[in-house]
């Protein structure tokens, strides 16, 4: 059935990076326009380790927030080999902390402070498991062995797998899945209810094909990076399947113009401009909008034991225009960002 409009509970974006400062204040208001809540990532220079550092994160983001905005930031403790479980159990009594972020050292943009060896924070996800508290995973294996586009195959055999195994309790979350075998692990594991992940919107939209459509094209570089079409359309068909262990997780992450273009261009890809409007884009090719609110705005919250937002969001079809460039203020011509898919046409926009 072909619908025009549909509304839907206002979503949530259960993996998301802000950054700070001019950035900060940049992209913020493109989220709170749509997501009710986010989870937000502290991969920042210096990372946020301590609740301290969150309640300082959040007051910034709360300070860069549209006037009247109820957008709820949930703010995430960055795990190092020496972390506290003391101070990760004190800052999620107190509310400061919804989750702990793992990255493995060096996967990704700012995880030089990640987890070298899990049995380094054993003691941290014992304790995580006594209280309830998830733990989000980057979960790409880090050796450089590894050909990067199997690095995410091999994490699940090699980490997660026994991780879930060693704490059978622990609440995990497999962050910006990408591949066939994460799904199938998903759909092993998510059953228990103790295991979810989050898919973005762009590795439901691009393959790794897409990322040399006539050249090099920077701003579709993402880690986990992009993979081939079969493992596309899993994600599809997990995000479209209505199970409730998949979730809405952007991992929208911006870059200055001029650090994407560049000899070692960052990874990330800024999809928050129109997030909402990307995964419709995405679900309305699988002719499964019915699907989408599930998707969106159910599954995150119940997985994470919060209610779904009580407002909503109409979507209709029609053309919804990609912003061409979001510029912090007071930035010159490098400073800008380039929105995903920037420039096109989607099929739904917000009403
Ligand atoms: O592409 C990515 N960008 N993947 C990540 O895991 C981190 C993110 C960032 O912070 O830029
Ligand atoms: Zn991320």
């Amino acid at each position: 059935m072909s619908v025009d409009r549909l509304v839907i509970r206002r979503p949530d974006d259960w993996h998301l990076h802000l950054r700070q400062g001019a950035m900060l204040r940049a992209v913020l208001p493109w989220s709170a326009r749509q997501m009710g809540r986010a989870i937000i990532m502290p991969n920042l220079r210096p990372p946020v380790t301590t609740p301290a550092a969150a309640e300082a994160y959040r007051a910034e983001i709360l300070a860069a927030l549209p006037a009247g905005s109820r957008f709820v930031p949930l703010m995430t403790c960055y795990l190092t080999d020496g972390t506290d479980p003391d101070a990760v159990a004190e800052g999620y009594a107190k509310g400061i902390w919804t989750a702990v972020k793992l990255y493995p050292a060096h996967a990704t943009t700012n995880s030089a402070h990640g987890v070298t060896d899990l049995a380094k924070v054993a003691p941290v996800l014992e304790r995580m498991q006594a209280i309830g508290m998830p733990l989000l995973i980057h979960g790409e294996a880090t050796d450089h062995g590894i050909d990067i586009f199997d690095r995410e195959a091999v994490f699940l055999e090699r980490t997660a797998a026994p991780l879930l195994d060693r704490f059978p309790r622990l609440r995990v979350v497999l962050e910006h899945v990408t591949t066939q075998e994460a799904v199938a692990f998903v759909r092993r594991h998510g059953p228990s209810g103790r295991l979810g992940a989050t898919i973005t919107a762009h590795h439901l939209l691009i393959n790794r094909s897409d990322l040399f459509a006539g050249g090099i094209r920077p701003h579709l570089y993402c880690l986990p990076i992009a993979k081939r079409e079969r493992h596309r359309l899993a994600l599809v068909d997990a995000a479209t399947s209505g199970d409730p262990w998949f979730f809405l997780g952007t991992d929208s992450a911006p870059h200055p113009m001029k650090d994407k273009e560049a000899a070692c261009g960052c990874a990330g890809c800024f999809t928050a401009a129109t997030a909402i409007e990307l995964y419709a884009t995405a679900f309305d090719r699988a002719g499964r909008m019915d699907r989408l609110e599930a998707f969106a705005s159910l599954n995150g919250p119940r997985f994470y034991g919060l209610p779904p937002n009580e407002d909503t969001i109409a979507l209709e079809r029609g053309d919804a225009a990609v912003p061409d460039l979001v510029m912090p203020e007071g930035g010159a011509a490098g400073d800008s960002v380039l929105p995903f898919m920037s420039g096109e046409a989607l099929p739904w926009r917000m009403a």
